[in-house]
C-alpha cells in the first residue's frame, strides 16, 4: 500500500466518485444554513439534510463532498490524546433516492482496495444485527470471509443524530495488527482495544426519526457515507497519531519552532500544549474564513475559547509574544489549495486572530496570577471548589472563558462552582436585556396596558398615510380604563387603527395629535404593547370619550426626518459591506429624527479613508435619486432574493422587503422615504467600538447636517473671537501663540536659573558647619525634581566640603535630595545612607549612591525634623 498524503487522498476520493457519476460539491461552510439544531457542521451529511428528507431537490441524485467539520463536545480533552481534534474533514458519497446498499458497499470496496490499495485481508466490516441484506453483499458480492463480518447492536450500527434521517449502517475497519490488540481470543471490531480501527461508515438512510421517538420510512432510501480524512490518512501513513499526518505535522513543526520546544511524541508534558495549539489553530483558521467572529455567544464563543486556550498554552510553552496570527500561515499553506477561501481571506483571518490575541494578552498574565492566588487560597483553606463569583471575575475582567478556568483548576484537582457562575452570567445578561429595552417600553407594558387585552389588534395604516380617521377603543389613565380624558390629563389611548408608527426595530415611535370636535390630544410617544399601538397622550384642549371618532395626525416633520434616517441606515449598511466586506452585519440600530445610530460587526476601528469612502458611496446613492420600494413576500422568496436580514432573528412567514434601487435590499418593518434623494445627504459624525467586534456609527442626514454645520460655525466663531482673530487666520494665530509660549518658557527658565544663582548664594551664606562639614538645608514649594537637582548641583559646584539636604513639596508630597561633595565621599560620607534616616523622619524612604540620593516622603510638616536628623547624622 502506497504512502499517500492527506491532500492526495482527498483528491483521489473525489475523483473516484466523480467517475461514478457523482456531482463533486465543494465543502459547505461550517455555519449551518437554516438549521437551529446545530451550532457547527459536524458531519458530511449535516448540510445535506434537506435533500435526504425531501424538503429540497438536490442538484444531483449522486453527490460527493469533503466536508470541513468541527466537533466541540470535549474541547478540554483535546491535546491529551493523539487521536482527537476539534477540526477534521469528512469525505462522503451520497445518494438521494438513487443507488442503495449494494452499490455503496461495492464502490466503497473498489475505492479502498483498488485506489488506496489497502490489503484485503486487513479489512473487516460490521453490520446491524438483523441486516442480512448487508451481510449478503459483504459475504457474496465482495467475498469477505464470514469471520470478518461482525454483527453489532443499535449502539454501534444504527446511525442517527437527534431527529431526522437515519438508518442502519455498516462500518469498515482496518486491522492494524496483533501488536495493537488486547490479545483476547475473541478480539474483533467492537472490542475496546486499539487493534481494529474504524474508518468508513456507510449509513443506509431509510428512516425518519421524529420528536416522539418513532420512526417512519423515508419516501426513498438514501446513502450517506462518512470517512474521516485524518483517520484514513493515519492508516495510509502508518501512524497512530493524527499529529503525525503529513499536513498536521507541518503545522506542529511550526509550533515547535515558535516555542523553541521539541515535540516528544507524547513523552513530555509540553506535548499536550503543542497538540492543543496545532489542533486549535486549524479550527480557528477555518472558522474565521467562514465568517465566524470571536464573541461571547454560540459559535463565536467556541472560537474565542479555542483561541484563548491556544494562547494560554502558548504561554505555558514560554512563548511571550502574540504568535497565533502568524501560525495561520502554515494552515493556509497546507490546506489553501483545497480551500481557496483560506488564501483569499488570509489577511482578514490574521487580523481577527491578532486582535483577539492581543486583547487576551493584555489580561492573561494578570488573570493567571489571580487564578494562581485563588489556587493558593483554596489549598491553604483546604477547599476544592472555587466560588462562582471568583470564576466570574476571571471571565468578566480578565476574559477567561469558564472552561479555561475549570481546566486550569483541574490541573490542580480543583473545580469551580459552575452553578453560581451561571447565575451571575444570567444576571449579567438580564441586566443587559433590561438596559436595552427602553424604559418607556417596560413601563408601558407593565403599568399601563398589562391588563388591557380586549378588542382586535390595532390596524396600522401609517405606511401610506400620515392622517387617518379612527375610533377610540380604550382610554387608560393611571392604569384604569376610563370613559373620558379631560383637558390637562395624561393617559394612554388605543385606536382601532392608526397611522402612528410604534417604536420597533430601532425606529422611534411617532409623535403628533389626535383630534376630535373641540379636543386636541398631543401624542408624545407611540409604543407597541402586545398587538396594540399605544399612544401616550396629554389632553391639551377639551375632552374626548371612548367610542368617539377622531382624526389621528402624525407630525410630518418628525416622521419624515425619522424616515430619512431610517432609509439612510439601510444605505449605510450596504455601503459598509462594500467597503469593509460581507462580514458586516447589523448588531443594533436606533433611528430618530435627529440622528441614526448603526451598530455592526467589524473587528477594528474604521480608518478616516474608509469612513470617507462609505460616506461617498452612500451620498452617490442619494444623488442617484433611487426609488425606494417595499414589497411583501414569503420569507423564502426574500432570502432567495438576497435580502439582508438579521441572522438568527425570528421572522414571520411573510415579510416586508425594503429596497433602495439595486443598491440595498433589507427585511424591515420601518417607515422610509420614497426616493433616496429625499435624504439629501449623509454625514458620519462618529465611529467607535461598543463591544468586542462590534462598531458603532452615528450619522446625520438632510437638514441635520445644516444644523451641525451651524453649531461648528458658531464654535469656530467663538474660538476666533477668544483668540482675537478671524476664522480664516486661526491657524496662523495659533502658530504665533505657540511661538510666544515657547519664547516665554525660555525666558522663564533663564529667570529661574538666575534665581537659583542668587538663592544659592543666600543658602551658602546661611550654611551650618558641623564637625568641619558644611551643611545646607532648604525647603522649596512647587518645584520639579529637575529644578531641585539644578539647585543641588549649583550648590555643590560653588562650595567644597558640602552636604546639602533639599526638600521639595508638591501637592503635599515631599521629595528629598541629598548631595555630598566628592571630598566628603572619599572620607566615608554617604548620601544614600543619610537619606534613609532623613526621609524616615518625614514618613518616607529611599536610597541612592554615595554622592547623590533621592527619596519620597508623605509628611510635609516633618521636614524640619528631617533636617534636624541630617545635623545629628553629621
Ligand atoms: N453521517 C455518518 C457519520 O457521520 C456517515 O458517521
Amino acid at each position: 500500500m502506497e504512502k499517500l498524503g492527506l491532500n492526495e487522498i482527498r483528491k483521489k476520493f473525489l475523483e473516484f466518485y466523480k467517475s461514478k457519476g457523482h456531482l463533486v460539491h465543494e465543502s459547505f461552510p461550517l455555519i449551518p444554513d437554516n438549521d437551529k439544531s446545530l451550532m457547527l457542521i459536524n458531519s458530511g451529511m449535516a448540510p445535506l439534510k434537506p435533500y435526504f428528507s425531501g424538503l429540497k431537490t438536490p442538484p444531483s441524485k449522486r453527490m460527493t463532498t469533503c466536508q470541513k467539520c468541527i466537533r466541540t463536545g470535549d474541547i478540554e480533552n483535546i491535546g491529551y490524546t493523539e487521536r482527537h481534534g476539534t477540526f477534521f474533514e469528512m469525505m462522503g458519497n451520497f445518494s438521494f433516492g438513487d443507488y442503495f446498499k449494494e452499490q455503496s458497499i461495492t464502490w466503497g470496496w473498489e475505492f479502498i482496495t483498488e485506489v488506496l490499495k489497502l490489503p484485503e485481508d486487513k479489512i473487516w466490516a460490521t453490520i446491524y444485527l438483523d441486516d442480512d441484506e448487508a451481510h449478503d453483499i459483504w459475504r457474496n458480492k465482495i467475498g469477505m470471509p464470514e469471520e470478518h463480518i461482525v454483527r453489532l447492536g443499535k449502539e454501534d450500527n444504527f446511525w442517527e443524530i437527534g431527529i431526522g434521517p437515519c438508518g442502519p449502517c455498516s462500518e469498515i475497519y482496518f486491522d492494524r495488527g496483533e501488536e495493537y490488540g488486547c490479545g483476547k481470543p475473541d478480539c474483533k471490531p467492537g472490542c475496546e482495544c486499539d487493534r481494529y480501527m474504524e474508518f468508513w461508515n456507510h449509513v443506509f438512510t431509510q428512516f425518519d426519526r421524529h420528536e416522539d421517538g418513532t420512526y417512519t420510512p423515508l419516501a426513498h432510501p438514501n446513502i450517506d457515507t462518512g470517512m474521516g480524512l485524518e483517520r484514513i490518512a493515519c492508516i495510509m501513513q502508518g501512524t497512530d497519531s493524527i499529529f503525525d499526518i503529513d499536513t498536521i505535522q507541518h503545522i506542529l513543526r511550526q509550533v515547535e519552532a515558535v516555542a523553541g520546544v521539541k515535540y516528544e511524541s507524547g513523552k513530555a508534558k509540553t506535548d499536550i500544549s503543542i497538540r492543543i495549539i496545532t489542533d486549535h489553530i486549524r479550527s480557528v483558521t477555518f472558522m474565521i474564513s467562514d465568517g465566524i467572529l470571536p464573541s461571547n455567544e454560540g459559535r463565536g464563543y467556541v472560537l474565542r475559547r479555542l483561541l484563548r486556550r491556544a494562547a494560554r498554552h502558548g504561554k505555558l510553552l514560554g512563548i511571550n509574544k502574540p504568535f497565533l496570527a502568524d501560525l495561520t500561515d502554515v494552515v493556509v499553506e497546507v490546506s489553501g489549495e483545497a480551500y481557496p477561501a483560506l488564501v483569499e481571506k488570509h489577511d482578514y483571518i490574521k487580523k481577527i486572530v491578532n486582535i483577539e490575541e492581543e486583547k487576551f494578552a493584555e489580561t492573561i498574565d494578570q488573570g493567571t496570577n489571580i487564578i494562581n492566588s485563588y489556587i493558593d487560597e483554596l489549598t491553604k483553606e483546604g477547599k476544592t471548589v472555587l466560588p462562582g463569583d471568583k470564576a466570574f471575575k476571571l471571565y468578566d475582567t480578565y476574559g477567561f472563558p469558564l472552561e479555561l478556568t475549570t481546566e486550569i483548576l483541574a490541573e490542580h484537582q480543583f473545580t469551580a462552582d459552575e452553578e453560581a457562575f451561571n447565575q451571575l452570567m444570567e444576571q449579567q445578561r438580564e441586566n443587559a436585556r433590561n438596559a436595552r429595552k427602553s424604559d418607556a417600553e417596560v413601563a408601558w407594558q407593565d403599568e399601563n396596558i398589562g391588563f388591557f387585552n380586549t378588542g382586535d389588534p390595532t390596524e396600522f395604516t401609517g405606511y401610506d398615510k400620515l392622517i387617518d380617521e379612527a375610533r377610540i377603543e380604550a382610554i387608560i389613565i393611571d392604569r384604569e380604563t376610563v370613559d373620558e380624558i379631560r383637558e390637562g390629563q395624561e393617559g394612554v389611548v388605543i385606536l382601532n387603527k392608526t397611522p402612528f408608527y410604534a417604536e420597533m426595530g430601532g425606529q422611534v415611535g411617532d409623535r403628533g395629535t389626535i383630534e376630535a370636535d373641540g379636543c386636541v390630544l398631543r401624542v408624545n410617544d407611540t409604543v407597541k404593547a402586545k398587538d396594540f399601538f399605544v399612544h401616550k397622550v396629554k389632553a391639551e384642549k377639551g375632552s374626548v370619550k371612548a367610542g368617539d371618532t377622531v382624526t389621528a395626525s402624525v407630525d410630518p416633520l418628525f416622521r419624515n426626518r425619522t424616515a430619512r434616517n431610517h432609509t439612510a441606515t439601510h444605505i449605510l449598511q450596504a455601503a459598509l459591506k462594500q467597503v469593509l466586506g460581507d462580514h458586516v452585519s447589523q448588531a443594533g440600530s436606533l433611528v430618530n429624527p435627529d440622528e441614526l445610530r448603526f451598530d455592526f460587526t467589524h473587528f477594528e476601528a474604521l480608518s478616516a479613508e474608509e469612513i470617507q469612502k462609505v460616506e461617498d458611496i452612500a451620498n452617490d446613492e442619494i444623488a442617484k435619486f433611487e426609488d425606494v420600494n417595499t414589497t411583501v413576500m414569503s420569507l423564502e422568496e426574500a432570502k432567495q432574493s438576497g435580502a439582508t436580514a438579521l441572522f438568527d432573528d425570528k421572522y414571520a412567514d411573510s415579510v416586508r422587503v425594503v429596497s433602495v434601487g439595486d443598491f440595498s435590499k433589507e427585511l424591515c418593518g420601518g417607515t422610509h422615504v420614497s426616493n433616496s434623494g429625499q435624504i439629501g445627504a449623509i454625514k458620519i459624525v462618529s465611529e467607535s467600538g461598543v463591544a468586542s467586534g462590534v462598531r458603532r456609527i452615528v450619522a446625520i442626514t438632510g437638514d441635520g447636517i445644516a444644523k451641525a454645520l451651524r453649531a461648528d460655525e458658531s464654535l469656530i466663531s467663538d474660538v476666533s473671537s477668544a483668540l482675537k482673530t478671524q476664522p480664516a487666520n486661526l491657524i496662523t494665530r495659533i502658530g504665533s501663540l505657540e511661538d510666544e509660549i515657547k519664547s516665554l518658557k525660555k525666558e522663564l527658565e533663564d529667570i529661574k536659573a538666575q534665581n537659583i544663582g542668587n538663592s544659592v548664594g543666600d543658602l551658602l551664606d546661611g550654611a551650618k558647619v558641623i564637625n568641619g562639614v558644611k551643611l545646607v538645608t532648604a525647603k522649596f514649594d512647587n518645584i520639579g525634581i529637575d529644578e531641585l537637582r539644578a539647585f543641588s548641583d549649583e550648590l555643590k559646584g560653588r562650595e567644597k566640603g558640602l552636604v546639602n539636604v533639599l526638600a521639595a513639596v508638591n501637592n503635599g508630597k515631599v521629595t528629598f535630595l541629598v548631595s555630598v561633595s566628592d571630598e566628603l565621599v572619599e572620607k566615608g560620607y554617604h548620601a544614600g545612607k543619610m537619606i534613609k534616616e532623613i526621609a524616615k523622619a518625614a514618613g518616607g524612604g529611599g536610597g541612592g549612591k554615595a554622592n547623590m540620593a533621592q527619596a519620597g516622603a508623605k509628611d510635609a510638616s516633618k521636614i524640619d525634623d528631617a533636617f534636624a536628623v541630617a545635623e545629628t547624622l553629621l
